[in-house]
């Protein structure tokens, strides 16, 4: 078969895309606007869905993920000062790795040099047409069978496609660190608070991923190292544990917010990932949606129903938006601190740690589900 797809953008989705169309025999070329380094320093997500990492284990850029990723079973919920555990694995018999996106891309890149196949970095696509399949960017233009937009949010492709969207924007944002000390929990913690949202997170056995919820336009100069470990402490403290600290590597603010543009595809271009979706992170979504979506692109290019692409992807990604909408407004401090909304998070939060068949649904949508 002689295809040519262009892909825009060498993010999980458009690596992950290439990958998958070099093993059917389809040609591709990759352009990205940023550097290698780039790319490979960037820090993202760190939660695959266990059927995520079996994919990118299947297209032979396991290995690592293999040696380094850490399975875990569950994620801890805590609040009104009791922490939970939510065994994923004993509900619903799937788990979770942690491994970071930063990672996964450096292993997709590294597959795709090794098999010389075309990876333009610092070469920024101008525009797109989804009539004529040509993409023009900055080395000249190229005209292909089929784009694959897969440049985020803030990419010319997104903007190509007609779409009607829909929009949530939440009025905080995360403050995120990461830092140089053993994490001082074996399994995510999520955890509700008075003062504000706090999650522990990890990347390895001597990387911890931490952070807190800040105000969305938070200045990051107003977070000395030892302001944002305090708040740490107080957001997560429970008798008898203590959470360690250590030199912050990285240090940073993301907003949060929840977008979908319908249809995913016009013409000959085709969405997926942040190009087409974004989900607030609370969740961990938003790596496991796109690799998804290409996983559905992929397979409709090679078997044929491109037509049914953007039908068959939103009903996973709505699926997701409500998801982490849902776990965004159960856990974070509402401004304005009504009572009312309080009460309800945490008699959600009860019910989600005392009734099995309330458990089980975190569960699966976090685990990811595959049909919908
Ligand atoms: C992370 O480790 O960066 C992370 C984990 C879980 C989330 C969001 C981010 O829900």
């Amino acid at each position: 078969m002689k295809t040519q797809v262009g892909i825009v953008g060498a993010g999980p989705a458009g690596l992950t895309l290439g990958r998958l169309l070099e093993l059917q025999g389809v040609e591709t070329v990759i352009f990205e606007a940023r550097s290698r380094a780039y790319c490979e320093r960037r820090i993202r997500a760190g939660v695959l869905e266990q059927r995520v990492a079996e994919l990118l284990h299947t297209i032979g850029v396991g290995a690592r993920l293999d040696a380094e990723g850490i399975p875990h079973r569950g994620i801890h919920l805590q609040f009104a000062g009791e922490r939970h555990h939510l065994d994923f694995e004993e509900l619903i018999g799937r788990g979770i790795v942690i491994y970071g996106q930063t990672e996964v891309v450096k292993d997709l890149i590294a597959a795709r040099l090794e098999s010389g196949l075309p990876l333009h970095f610092e070469t920024p696509v101008e525009s797109v047409d989804p009539d004529s399949g040509v993409i023009r960017h900055a080395g000249g233009a190229l005209e292909c069978d089929l784009i694959a937009g897969c440049d985020g949010y803030h990419g010319v492709c997104r903007g190509a496609v007609p779409a009607r969207t829909f929009e949530r924007e939440y009025p905080f944002g995360w403050l995120g660190i990461l830092a140089q000390v053993a994490p001082s929990m074996d399994e995510l913690v999520y955890a509700h608070h008075a003062r504000g949202f706090a999650l522990l997170s990890l990347r390895s056995p001597q990387l911890s991923r931490y952070y807190l919820q800040v105000a969305r336009d938070e200045d990051v100069a107003g977070w000395p190292d030892e302001r944002v470990w305090e708040e740490l402490r107080a957001r997560t403290a429970l008798d008898g544990w203590q959470l360690h600290d250590g030199p912050v590597l990285e240090k940073g603010v993301t907003g949060m917010r929840s977008y979908v543009g319908e249809p995913m595809q016009h013409g000959r271009l085709y969405l997926a990932g942040d190009a087409a979706h974004i989900v607030p992170p609370t969740g961990a979504k938003g790596l496991n949606l796109a690799v998804n979506d290409v996983r559905v692109l992929a397979e409709a290019i090679v078997e044929g129903g491109l037509e049914h692409y953007s039908r068959h992807c939103l009903r996973r990604v709505w699926r997701a938006e409500h998801f982490s909408w849902w776990m965004t407004t159960m856990l974070h401090r509402l401004p304005g601190g009504d009572p009312f909304d309080e009460q309800l998070q945490l008699s959600q939060l009860r019910y989600l740690t005392t009734s099995q068949p309330a458990a089980c649904s975190l569960a699966e949508n976090y685990t990811g589900i595959e049909t919908v």
